[in-house]
Protein backbone atom coordinates (compact mmCIF):
# COMPACT_ATOMS: atom_id res chain seq x y z
CA UNK A 1 0.00 0.00 0.00
CA UNK A 2 1.01 3.07 -0.71
CA UNK A 3 2.17 5.57 2.08
CA UNK A 4 0.03 8.27 1.02
CA UNK A 5 -2.48 6.02 2.97
CA UNK A 6 -1.03 7.37 5.93
CA UNK A 7 0.06 10.67 5.23
CA UNK A 8 -2.89 13.19 4.80
CA UNK A 9 -2.31 16.72 4.98
CA UNK A 10 -4.23 20.01 4.93
CA UNK A 11 -2.68 22.23 1.91
CA UNK A 12 -3.48 25.81 1.37
CA UNK A 13 -3.07 26.63 -2.53
CA UNK A 14 -3.59 31.00 -3.04
CA UNK A 15 -3.94 30.86 -6.40
CA UNK A 16 -6.40 28.79 -8.32
CA UNK A 17 -5.16 29.79 -12.34
CA UNK A 18 -4.01 26.84 -14.05
CA UNK A 19 -1.65 25.87 -12.07
CA UNK A 20 -3.20 26.25 -8.90
CA UNK A 21 -6.08 24.15 -10.33
CA UNK A 22 -3.66 21.19 -11.78
CA UNK A 23 -2.07 21.10 -8.07
CA UNK A 24 -5.08 21.13 -6.37
CA UNK A 25 -7.25 18.29 -8.56
CA UNK A 26 -4.02 16.49 -8.41
CA UNK A 27 -3.44 16.83 -4.37
CA UNK A 28 -7.05 15.99 -3.65
CA UNK A 29 -6.90 12.90 -5.65
CA UNK A 30 -3.61 12.08 -4.18
CA UNK A 31 -5.69 12.08 -0.47
CA UNK A 32 -4.85 15.50 0.67
CA UNK A 33 -7.25 18.05 2.05
CA UNK A 34 -7.24 21.29 0.22
CA UNK A 35 -7.67 24.82 1.09
CA UNK A 36 -7.78 27.20 -1.48
CA UNK A 37 -7.39 30.45 -0.14
CA UNK A 38 -9.25 33.05 -2.52
CA UNK A 39 -10.22 37.00 -2.19
CA UNK A 40 -13.55 36.33 -3.73
CA UNK A 41 -14.96 32.59 -2.35
CA UNK A 42 -18.34 33.22 -4.68
CA UNK A 43 -15.73 34.43 -7.71
CA UNK A 44 -12.46 32.87 -8.40
CA UNK A 45 -10.20 31.47 -11.65
CA UNK A 46 -10.87 27.36 -10.64
CA UNK A 47 -14.19 28.08 -9.27
CA UNK A 48 -15.82 26.19 -12.31
CA UNK A 49 -13.20 22.85 -11.86
CA UNK A 50 -12.96 23.53 -7.73
CA UNK A 51 -16.71 23.79 -6.80
CA UNK A 52 -17.42 20.99 -5.35
CA UNK A 53 -14.35 18.76 -6.19
CA UNK A 54 -13.98 16.14 -2.75
CA UNK A 55 -11.44 17.38 -0.43
CA UNK A 56 -11.68 20.78 -1.68
CA UNK A 57 -12.64 23.51 -0.02
CA UNK A 58 -12.31 27.21 -0.91
CA UNK A 59 -11.74 30.11 1.91
CA UNK A 60 -9.84 33.54 2.31
CA UNK A 61 -6.09 33.65 2.27
CA UNK A 62 -5.89 34.13 5.79
CA UNK A 63 -7.58 31.40 6.48
CA UNK A 64 -6.04 29.28 4.32
CA UNK A 65 -2.62 30.02 5.57
CA UNK A 66 -3.89 29.66 9.11
CA UNK A 67 -5.33 25.87 8.81
CA UNK A 68 -3.15 24.18 6.51
CA UNK A 69 -0.03 22.44 7.39
CA UNK A 70 1.80 23.27 3.85
CA UNK A 71 0.98 26.60 1.50
CA UNK A 72 1.18 26.54 -1.96
CA UNK A 73 1.59 30.19 -3.56
CA UNK A 74 0.48 29.75 -7.45
CA UNK A 75 -0.21 33.37 -8.41
CA UNK A 76 1.61 35.69 -10.68
CA UNK A 77 4.73 36.18 -9.25
CA UNK A 78 4.04 40.51 -8.98
CA UNK A 79 1.40 39.06 -6.34
CA UNK A 80 3.65 37.51 -3.93
CA UNK A 81 4.41 40.15 -1.51
CA UNK A 82 0.57 40.80 -1.28
CA UNK A 83 0.28 37.76 -0.45
CA UNK A 84 2.58 36.76 1.68
CA UNK A 85 1.31 39.91 3.48
CA UNK A 86 -2.37 38.20 4.07
CA UNK A 87 -1.17 35.29 5.30
CA UNK A 88 -0.93 36.15 8.72
CA UNK A 89 1.13 34.35 10.80
CA UNK A 90 2.74 31.13 8.66
CA UNK A 91 5.95 31.47 9.77
CA UNK A 92 6.57 28.02 11.23
CA UNK A 93 5.18 26.44 8.24
CA UNK A 94 6.55 25.36 4.95
CA UNK A 95 5.52 27.23 1.96
CA UNK A 96 6.08 25.89 -1.70
CA UNK A 97 6.75 28.86 -4.04
CA UNK A 98 5.60 27.54 -7.87
CA UNK A 99 5.60 31.14 -9.01
CA UNK A 100 7.42 32.00 -12.24
CA UNK A 101 8.93 35.33 -12.42
CA UNK A 102 10.26 38.71 -11.07
CA UNK A 103 9.16 40.22 -7.83
CA UNK A 104 7.39 43.69 -8.87
CA UNK A 105 7.15 46.33 -6.50
CA UNK A 106 8.61 49.13 -4.33
CA UNK A 107 10.73 46.79 -2.40
CA UNK A 108 14.06 44.72 -3.81
CA UNK A 109 13.50 40.86 -3.63
CA UNK A 110 16.22 39.00 -5.49
CA UNK A 111 13.12 36.83 -6.33
CA UNK A 112 10.29 35.80 -5.05
CA UNK A 113 10.97 32.73 -2.78
CA UNK A 114 13.28 35.78 -1.32
CA UNK A 115 10.01 37.98 -0.79
CA UNK A 116 7.99 35.28 0.54
CA UNK A 117 10.76 34.41 3.00
CA UNK A 118 11.18 38.45 4.33
CA UNK A 119 8.07 38.71 4.72
CA UNK A 120 6.61 35.94 6.27
CA UNK A 121 9.43 35.34 8.44
CA UNK A 122 9.14 31.29 7.31
CA UNK A 123 12.74 30.24 6.64
CA UNK A 124 11.00 27.14 4.95
CA UNK A 125 10.04 27.93 1.76
CA UNK A 126 11.56 26.06 -1.46
CA UNK A 127 10.98 27.15 -5.42
CA UNK A 128 9.33 24.10 -6.87
CA UNK A 129 6.64 22.64 -9.22
CA UNK A 130 7.58 25.55 -11.61
CA UNK A 131 7.10 23.24 -14.49
CA UNK A 132 3.91 21.36 -13.50
CA UNK A 133 2.12 22.16 -16.81
CA UNK A 134 -1.45 22.06 -17.94
CA UNK A 135 -2.59 19.65 -20.40
CA UNK A 136 0.74 17.91 -20.59
CA UNK A 137 -0.28 13.90 -20.54
CA UNK A 138 2.89 12.51 -19.22
CA UNK A 139 1.18 12.22 -15.82
CA UNK A 140 -2.39 11.13 -16.89
CA UNK A 141 -1.93 7.71 -17.93
CA UNK A 142 -0.56 5.27 -15.22
CA UNK A 143 0.88 2.88 -18.01
CA UNK A 144 3.33 5.40 -19.58
CA UNK A 145 6.61 4.16 -19.59
CA UNK A 146 7.58 7.73 -19.41
CA UNK A 147 8.62 8.86 -16.14
CA UNK A 148 8.66 12.82 -15.40
CA UNK A 149 11.67 14.18 -13.23
CA UNK A 150 11.71 17.67 -11.96
CA UNK A 151 14.04 20.19 -9.78
CA UNK A 152 13.60 22.38 -6.72
CA UNK A 153 15.83 24.51 -4.70
CA UNK A 154 15.90 26.02 -1.36
CA UNK A 155 17.75 26.74 1.78
CA UNK A 156 15.07 24.33 3.87
CA UNK A 157 15.81 20.38 3.82
CA UNK A 158 12.19 20.51 5.55
CA UNK A 159 10.70 22.35 3.08
CA UNK A 160 12.41 20.58 0.25
CA UNK A 161 11.09 16.67 1.95
CA UNK A 162 7.78 18.88 2.08
CA UNK A 163 7.60 19.32 -1.64
CA UNK A 164 9.56 16.22 -2.72
CA UNK A 165 6.59 14.31 -0.72
CA UNK A 166 4.02 15.92 -2.57
CA UNK A 167 5.70 15.19 -5.84
CA UNK A 168 6.01 11.71 -4.66
CA UNK A 169 2.32 11.68 -4.34
CA UNK A 170 1.80 13.09 -8.28
CA UNK A 171 4.14 10.07 -9.52
CA UNK A 172 7.04 11.88 -9.84
CA UNK A 173 9.84 10.53 -7.76
CA UNK A 174 12.67 11.75 -9.77
CA UNK A 175 12.96 15.27 -8.17
CA UNK A 176 16.80 16.83 -8.57
CA UNK A 177 17.98 19.30 -5.58
CA UNK A 178 19.43 22.16 -7.28
CA UNK A 179 20.93 23.21 -4.27
CA UNK A 180 20.13 26.37 -1.41
CA UNK A 181 18.44 29.82 -2.01
CA UNK A 182 21.51 30.87 -4.26
CA UNK A 183 20.65 28.14 -6.98
CA UNK A 184 17.35 29.44 -7.29
CA UNK A 185 17.87 32.23 -10.14
CA UNK A 186 19.37 29.09 -11.94
CA UNK A 187 16.45 27.31 -11.41
CA UNK A 188 14.23 30.01 -12.63
CA UNK A 189 16.38 30.26 -15.63
CA UNK A 190 15.96 26.62 -16.04
CA UNK A 191 12.27 26.98 -16.21
CA UNK A 192 12.43 29.88 -18.73
CA UNK A 193 13.87 27.88 -21.36
CA UNK A 194 11.68 25.17 -20.46
CA UNK A 195 8.77 27.11 -21.37
CA UNK A 196 10.20 28.75 -24.70
CA UNK A 197 9.62 24.58 -25.82
CA UNK A 198 6.94 23.39 -27.29
CA UNK A 199 4.63 21.56 -24.87
CA UNK A 200 1.38 19.69 -26.00
CA UNK A 201 -2.20 21.08 -24.44
CA UNK A 202 -4.21 19.18 -25.72
CA UNK A 203 -7.14 19.25 -23.05
CA UNK A 204 -9.58 21.68 -21.71
CA UNK A 205 -9.27 20.27 -18.14
CA UNK A 206 -6.32 21.16 -15.66
CA UNK A 207 -4.47 18.14 -15.35
CA UNK A 208 -0.97 18.53 -13.08
CA UNK A 209 1.94 17.64 -15.58
CA UNK A 210 5.45 17.78 -15.68
CA UNK A 211 7.06 18.33 -19.30
CA UNK A 212 9.66 15.11 -20.35
CA UNK A 213 13.45 15.31 -18.41
CA UNK A 214 15.49 18.34 -19.56
N1 LIG B 1 0.16 27.82 -15.98
C1 LIG B 1 1.09 26.90 -15.78
O1 LIG B 1 1.11 25.84 -16.44
C2 LIG B 1 2.14 27.11 -14.70
C3 LIG B 1 3.02 26.08 -14.39
C4 LIG B 1 3.94 26.25 -13.35
C5 LIG B 1 3.99 27.46 -12.67
N2 LIG B 1 3.17 28.46 -13.02
C6 LIG B 1 3.24 29.72 -12.27
O2 LIG B 1 2.14 29.71 -11.38
C7 LIG B 1 1.65 31.03 -11.22
C8 LIG B 1 0.19 31.07 -11.61
O3 LIG B 1 0.09 30.76 -12.99
P1 LIG B 1 -1.33 30.52 -13.66
O4 LIG B 1 -1.08 30.25 -15.09
O5 LIG B 1 -2.09 29.53 -12.83
O6 LIG B 1 -1.97 32.01 -13.48
P2 LIG B 1 -3.44 32.50 -13.68
O7 LIG B 1 -4.19 31.51 -14.49
O8 LIG B 1 -3.32 33.90 -14.16
O9 LIG B 1 -4.05 32.50 -12.17
C9 LIG B 1 -3.62 33.41 -11.23
C10 LIG B 1 -4.34 33.14 -9.90
O10 LIG B 1 -3.70 33.96 -8.91
C11 LIG B 1 -4.72 34.62 -8.18
N3 LIG B 1 -4.23 35.91 -7.66
C12 LIG B 1 -3.69 36.93 -8.36
N4 LIG B 1 -3.37 37.93 -7.53
C13 LIG B 1 -3.73 37.53 -6.28
C14 LIG B 1 -3.65 38.13 -5.00
N5 LIG B 1 -3.14 39.36 -4.81
N6 LIG B 1 -4.12 37.44 -3.93
C15 LIG B 1 -4.65 36.19 -4.08
N7 LIG B 1 -4.74 35.56 -5.28
C16 LIG B 1 -4.29 36.24 -6.36
C17 LIG B 1 -5.86 34.83 -9.15
O11 LIG B 1 -6.98 35.10 -8.36
P3 LIG B 1 -8.51 35.19 -8.87
O12 LIG B 1 -8.98 33.78 -8.93
O13 LIG B 1 -9.17 35.99 -7.81
O14 LIG B 1 -8.47 35.87 -10.21
C18 LIG B 1 -5.82 33.51 -9.91
O15 LIG B 1 -6.55 32.53 -9.20
C19 LIG B 1 2.52 31.95 -12.08
O16 LIG B 1 3.52 32.52 -11.29
C20 LIG B 1 3.09 30.99 -13.10
O17 LIG B 1 4.33 31.44 -13.60
C21 LIG B 1 2.23 28.32 -14.01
Amino acid sequence: MSYKYFVSMDVAIIGTGRAGQSIAISLADAGHRILLGVRDTQRYAGLPFLDGFPGITATSVEDAGERADMIIIATPAAAVPEVAYFLGDVSSKVILDVTNGPVSGPVRYRHTAEALTRITGSRHVVKCFTTTSYGNPLLSDPLSDLRPETYLAGGSLKAKAAATALYRDLGITQVFDMGSEDSIPTVEAMTRDWMTQPVERPAEEPLLLVKQPL
